[in-house]
């Protein structure tokens, strides 16, 4: 029997080595194949990788970009969950750069694996894989959606595209009847700033408008002011926010204004926000005496005449920029000036 089995083991084994050398067989060797390409994207044309290090270095640079986006709103602000057509364009990475290559208001689907503002939404990163990957997705001027008014704030064009009053609706008419509110959440939406910085999106009632200087000399606008020297993680550079704290008090990072402001800026400050906090107080308690809003500054919806919808459009415009009129003192003072003069007679 064991015999019967080893000579069949045998058999297999001789088969099997047969038909192994027969596939090995070796034909003549082919001519020498030809030298490739050097690797792309070296500076000089050898090395592959020399372009990724001249990012990726020892520099601690990309490390302390990252520190401050991390500490922004950017990152923190947890909003990018809005990922539908018509929220997408400026809550998610994805979304922007759709919509700056297409042009359109909106994104053609919902974002699957939306990324909030990052690197990648602001820096064309990893296109070329050279250091001109920091250049911005874009600086072109920007056509603001609300009324057509192009505006241009140089390398703070980037910012505007986003942070733009959206179209209300409905939209009130100066010397038009009225309107039927009907959501809480009407209005211009959070962050209009490039309209007030322009000076434009407001309910232009009556007459006086004019712009401050910040409008024209303040050459790359948002970036000039946001973007100076950054404050550890607290303000300035990619953390993008005004202000931090200093032994328990909040202070505004200045270190942008100086060229112009060498001194008293604080009290400049100062002054023109308690005259614009002061004007919306007084806005407010004209709204609240309409019926159109709650002490709390929320929106009671239903009918209410266009002069009354564009106080309560111009409030939420001037609350929602954030800066108090820093922005643009002359339009913001003329907006609520005006709102309250038309609310008053009536
Ligand atoms: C313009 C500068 C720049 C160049 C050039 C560059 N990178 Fe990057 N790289 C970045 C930035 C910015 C990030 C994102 C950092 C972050 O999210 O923290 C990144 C992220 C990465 C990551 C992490 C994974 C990821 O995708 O987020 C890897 C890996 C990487 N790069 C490899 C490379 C390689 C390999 C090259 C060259 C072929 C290269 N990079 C060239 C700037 C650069
Ligand atoms: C792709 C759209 C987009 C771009 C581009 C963009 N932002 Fe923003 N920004 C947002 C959104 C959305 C938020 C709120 C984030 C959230 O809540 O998730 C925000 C938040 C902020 C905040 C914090 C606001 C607060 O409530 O404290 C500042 C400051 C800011 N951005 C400044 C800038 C500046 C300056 C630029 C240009 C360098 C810029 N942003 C570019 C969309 C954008
Ligand atoms: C034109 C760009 C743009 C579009 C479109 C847009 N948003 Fe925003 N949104 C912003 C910006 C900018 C901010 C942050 C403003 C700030 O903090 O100053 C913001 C803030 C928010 C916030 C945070 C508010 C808060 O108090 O923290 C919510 C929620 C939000 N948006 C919801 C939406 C929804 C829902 C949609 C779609 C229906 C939408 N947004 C469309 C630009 C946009
Ligand atoms: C919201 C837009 C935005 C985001 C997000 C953003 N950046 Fe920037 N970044 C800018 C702008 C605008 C400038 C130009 C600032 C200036 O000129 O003062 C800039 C400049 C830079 C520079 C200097 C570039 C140069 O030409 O020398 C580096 C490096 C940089 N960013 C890295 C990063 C990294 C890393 C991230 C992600 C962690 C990031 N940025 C995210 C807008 C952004
Ligand atoms: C002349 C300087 C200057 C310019 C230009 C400027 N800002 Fe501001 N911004 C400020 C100051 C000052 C504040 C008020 C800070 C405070 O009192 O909390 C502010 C407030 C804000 C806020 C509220 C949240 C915060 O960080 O305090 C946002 C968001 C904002 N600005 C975005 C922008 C955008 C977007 C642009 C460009 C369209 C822009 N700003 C242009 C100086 C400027
Ligand atoms: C490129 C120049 C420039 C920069 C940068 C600049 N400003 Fe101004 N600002 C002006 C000019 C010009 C005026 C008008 C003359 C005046 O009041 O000093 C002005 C006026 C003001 C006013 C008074 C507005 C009013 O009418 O009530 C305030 C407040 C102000 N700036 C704050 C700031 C702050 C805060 C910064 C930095 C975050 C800043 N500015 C950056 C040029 C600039």
């Amino acid at each position: 029997m064991e015999k019967k089995i080893t000579f069949y083991l045998l058999l297999v084994l001789l088969f099997t080595v047969g038909i192994m050398t027969s596939c090995t067989k070796v034909g003549p060797a082919g001519p020498a194949g030809k030298d490739g390409t050097n690797g792309t994207d070296g500076t000089d044309g050898t090395d592959g990788t020399a372009g990724c290090v001249q990012c990726h270095d020892n520099s601690q640079v990309i490390l302390a970009k990252s520190l401050q986006w991390e500490a922004s709103v950017h990152a923190t602000g947890g909003n990018f969950e809005r990922n539908t057509k018509n929220c997408a364009p400026c809550h998610t990475s994805q979304g922007f750069l759709e919509r700056i290559k297409t042009g359109a208001d909106t994104t053609l689907a919902t974002i699957e694996n939306p990324a909030p503002q990052n690197c990648y939404t602001c820096h064309e990163i990893h296109q070329t894989y050279t250091p001109a990957d920091w250049t911005n997705t874009t600086t072109s001027p920007v056509e603001l959606w609300i009324n057509g008014t192009i505006v241009d704030f140089g390398k703070g064009n980037l910012c505007a595209n986003c942070h733009q009053p959206r179209i209300p609706n409905p939209l009130p008419i100066i010397g038009g009847d009225s309107v039927i509110i009907t959501s809480p959440y009407w209005g211009v939406h959070h962050g209009p700033q490039a309209g007030i910085l322009a000076g434009t999106g407001g309910y232009e009632i009556g007459s006086g408008y004019s712009n401050s200087d910040h409008t024209t000399v303040v050459t790359d606008g948002c970036v000039t002011c946001h973007m100076a020297e950054a404050f550890g993680v607290q303000a300035g550079g990619h953390q993008m926010g005004m202000t931090y704290l200093y032994h328990g008090h909040e202070k505004i990072n200045t270190t942008g204004c100086i060229t112009c402001h060498p001194s008293g800026i604080d009290a400049k400050i100062e002054a023109t926000q308690t005259e614009v906090l002061d004007l919306l107080t007084q806005l407010k308690t004209l709204l609240i005496d309409h019926g159109a809003m709650t002490e709390t500054g929320g929106i009671i919806t239903g009918k209410m005449s266009c002069d009354v919808a564009g106080g309560v459009l111009n409030y939420n415009m001037v609350e929602a920029d954030g800066s108090e009129g820093v922005h643009n003192a002359n339009y913001v003072r003329t907006l609520l000036t005006n709102s309250i003069q038309a609310l008053s007679s009536k």
